[in-house]
């Protein structure tokens, strides 16, 4: 231990005391000993530094700061650079206001788009994920502070985020849920995690032994401090067993109490308490800030690095005729309430107050087109108005170009809330639908976190993603529809055609206690590509202004190289991927998968040639039983400019093992990712042990544990506790304030534990426990 001789001449209390923090933010000091409190802060794509109010939901204002696209927008550039300046950043922004942890990146994977907060992670894809989240830990921490890479791990929904337990099995749990993680620690070093809320596999992620101990800690030689999201903390004793060292925000002391009575009682071995403290204080002397210069930030160089960030990010979808880019004098007619009031960030604690926020209209009006004029077109969150529609539509009429400016409004994305559907507001596609109909050249902007259904994508010229770019999105817009750059972003996920074409739509959020990942492996394009099911638009698919060829592929051992060209007209970037895909696999496992990227910029005529490294670990699959292994044989190296629209291929021999695991034979529907309706028998068999009940026992006494929504199935006052809440949240819906409605549903899920948390101890545990004893009358 670093810090035996300090340990030891603290009392008792005092070590338990550094076990949770001091406030909302800070962490405990202890003058006595010289000990620093230190401040940890959101966000993943930003800085959310609260000088007033603190919360975990984005409700009290932050001080100003740079807004940069979120980490789902940020994965359409896959540019590492870019990545780990944009943390650089972050981390300036952050050592300039003295916070010492930045609560970010949000890396976890994209299991299904409905998740109310995959705007705030990267990908269904671990590799790409692991790589950009690495890049960012290395930014932020390159100021001297430290990034906390989150949520540790499966925090797949939103919906009964702080109960709901997460069943996965062991394979995916490595080779989809953890690799990401895996990356970071091992190749980022970050000096905190966060854990997530849920449970896997029937333990709180923060008191579970096999993801901390085993695997964080042991196998990847972690060697930070694990702190606990927002309230996450259920078992003290549990939590602090499993690697736990610091619960955040403050508890009034009522754990630390725990940890010291559990100590005096021999229910914990002091020894795992000092080993806790050494951690911290390992931290907190690391990235104290209070003697140290803070350093000056430059927010006008953010702004116009957000805006190159933006640029980077957009993803070109579609471009008919070569519509785009505008030509200078183009008659235009600016249409949908997103060109004047864009939609730049999601909603919750990533919730960053915008240092300065441009918009699309502006830029255009300064720019070499004619604007024909504006129209709002919609009313955002779906309140309908003939009178708009009847506007846009007849300006519509008198341009050449409509720049159509739609997207997912505020209330479809947020942190405590999962999306219904992966649809537009109903207004947004019956304005889409009026104006095709009065003029053939539509170009559509979209703006949203994540995938979206895009049923009128045949019936529009042009489309371009923004995703959420940011304050500087409104600028990096107009630059991309001029050709003043031009777009290189490419999908970072999977866009379904419907919502019920994706692999767990049948399971996803779950039932009432568990969550089942019963389609394994095969989440995004892993599923599509393996069950030869249609998309709307692949993974990795985006279009530029220019043309690309791909040539001359040489594999050397485990180096593959090959010769890129920029056959077009103008200068542009292009990601190549490589996937890589085993013949005859004897075992369950995706046709294709992702293994190394590069994204090469090229002038007109340039080649350059581009070189990337395997490594064994990227032919191998999970081995419960054993460790990672390869399975001998012949695979195919394909290299391509999405994952459909492969370019080059060859062959590699792979020595390794014949597998007796994962058998095709053994797993019918699993070998042909038939998964959509895997039948208990063999979710089990892959799950290795019976399925735990998914649903809450409504004769059950309620615990701590459990939630509000289960006071509804008992008597008079859980139900009128449960109904009066959902009436408040029915009616902020109704009178057009979805936030609010949203952030009254995220009680209904909150477990009876975080009462007194949340209330900063006014509202006391005992009488926590007196309503519960109540409402199980
Ligand atoms: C979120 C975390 C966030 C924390 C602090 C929680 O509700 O899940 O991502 O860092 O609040 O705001």
């Amino acid at each position: 231990m670093k810090y035996k001789d300090l340990i030891k001449q603290m009392t008792l209390e005092e070590k338990a005391s550094l076990m949770s923090g001091q406030n909302f933010w800070n962490t405990k000091a202890i003058e006595r000993h010289g000990i620093p409190s230190i401040m940890l802060t959101d966000g993943p794509h930003g800085l959310r530094k609260q000088g007033g109010k603190a919360d975990h939901l984005g409700l009290n204002k932050s001080l100003p700061a740079t807004c940069y696209p979120t980490a789902a927008t940020l994965a359409n550039s896959w540019d590492k650079s870019l990545v780990y300046n944009v943390g650089q950043d972050i981390g300036k922004e952050a050592r300039s206001e003295k916070v010492s942890v930045l609560l970010g990146p949000g890396l976890n994977i994209k299991r299904n788009p409905l998740c109310g907060r995959n705007f705030e992670y990267f990908s269904e894809d671990p590799y790409l994920t692991g790589e950009l989240a690495s890049e960012m830990v290395k930014g932020i921490q390159s100021n001297g502070i430290s990034a906390c890479p989150k949520h540790y791990a499966v925090n797949s929904q939103e919906h009964m985020r702080m109960t709901i337990d997460e069943i996965v099995d062991e394979r995916s749990l490595r080779e989809i849920y953890l690799t990401g993680f895996e990356k970071v620690v091992k190749e980022s070093k970050p000096y905190t995690m966060m854990s997530s809320y849920n449970k896997v596999n029937g333990e709180f992620a923060n008191e579970n032994q096999h993801l901390a101990n085993d695997i964080l800690y042991s196998e990847w030689g972690f060697d930070g401090v694990v702190v606990t999201d927002w309230g996450g903390n259920n078992d003290r004793i549990a939590g602090l067993k499993a690697h736990n060292q610091l619960e955040m925000p403050s508890t009034n002391g009522i754990t630390d109490k725990e940890i010291v009575d559990a100590i005096n009682k021999g229910k914990l071995d002091e020894s795992i308490l000092d080993k806790a403290v050494d951690q911290l204080l390992s931290l907190l002397y690391k990235v104290r800030l209070d003697d140290k210069e803070s350093g000056q930030v430059d927010y006008e160089d953010h702004h116009n690095k957000a805006v190159e960030a933006a640029r980077q990010s957009m993803v070109m979808l579609k471009n008919e005729k070569n519509i785009l880019p505008l030509k200078a004098g183009t008659k235009v007619a600016v249409i949908g309430d997103f060109a004047k009031n864009p939609r730049y960030q999601g909603a919750g604690s990533s919730l960053i107050n915008p240092y300065k926020l441009s918009n699309p209209f502006d830029g255009l009006q300064k720019s070499s087109l004619k604007i024909a004029g504006y129209a709002q077109g919609f009313k955002r969150m779906g309140g309908k108005s003939s009178t708009l529609l009847e506007e846009a539509t007849s300006l519509a009429k008198s341009a050449e170009v409509v720049l159509l400016f739609i997207g997912l409004d505020e209330s479809k994305e947020a942190e405590g809330v999962d999306r219904e559907d992966l649809k537009l507001a109903q207004n947004q596609l019956e304005l889409v639908e009026s104006l095709v109909k009065v003029n053939e050249n539509i170009v559509v902007v979209l703006s949203g976190g994540g995938a979206i259904e895009l049923p009128f994508a045949d019936r529009v010229q042009g489309m371009i993603h923004t995703y959420l770019s940011g304050q500087g999105g409104g600028e990096a817009i107009v630059d991309v529809l001029l050709g003043k750059y031009n777009p290189s972003g490419k999908l970072s996920e999977t866009f379904p055609i419907h919502y019920t074409d994706v692999p767990s739509s049948a399971y996803y959020p779950g039932h009432q206690a568990t969550s089942e990942h019963k389609e394994g492996l095969f989440i995004g394009y892993r599923y599509f590509e393996t069950a030869n099911v249609p998309v709307r638009y692949p993974f990795g698919y985006g279009l530029s202004y220019t043309t690309f060829d791909y040539s001359d592929m040489v594999i050397d051992g485990l180096t593959v190289s090959f010769n890129l060209t920029n056959t077009g007209e103008v200068a542009g970037a292009e990601v190549a991927q490589l996937y890589i895909e085993k013949v005859d696999s004897k075992i369950i496992r995706s046709k294709k998968e992702l293994k190394a990227f590069d994204k090469v910029y090229l002038e007109p005529g340039e080649t350059k040639q581009v070189t990337l490294t395997l490594t064994k670990r990227d032919f191998s699959y999970y081995n419960p039983e054993k460790d990672w292994e390869v399975e001998s044989g012949t695979y195919k190296i394909l290299v391509g400019s999405s994952i459909q629209e492969i370019h080059l291929e060859e062959t590699l021999e792979m020595e390794g093992v014949a597998p007796t695991v994962f058998l095709k034979t053994e797993f019918p529907n699993y070998a042909v990712a038939n998964v959509k309706q895997i039948p208990n028998s063999e979710f089990e068999k892959i799950v290795g042990r019976k399925l735990p009940p998914k649903n809450w026992d409504r004769h059950k006494d309620l615990g701590m544990n459990d939630t509000i929504n289960q006071a509804q199935y008992k008597n008079w006052l859980g139900k009128l506790l449960y109904h009066s809440i959902m009436f408040f949240h029915f009616f902020f819906k109704k009178i057009g304030k979805p936030l609010t409605a949203n952030n009254v549903y995220f009680v209904i899920n909150m477990p009876f534990r975080q009462i007194d948390r949340f209330s900063g101890g006014k509202v006391s545990k005992k009488n926590v426990e007196r309503l519960l004893r109540w409402i199980n009358r």
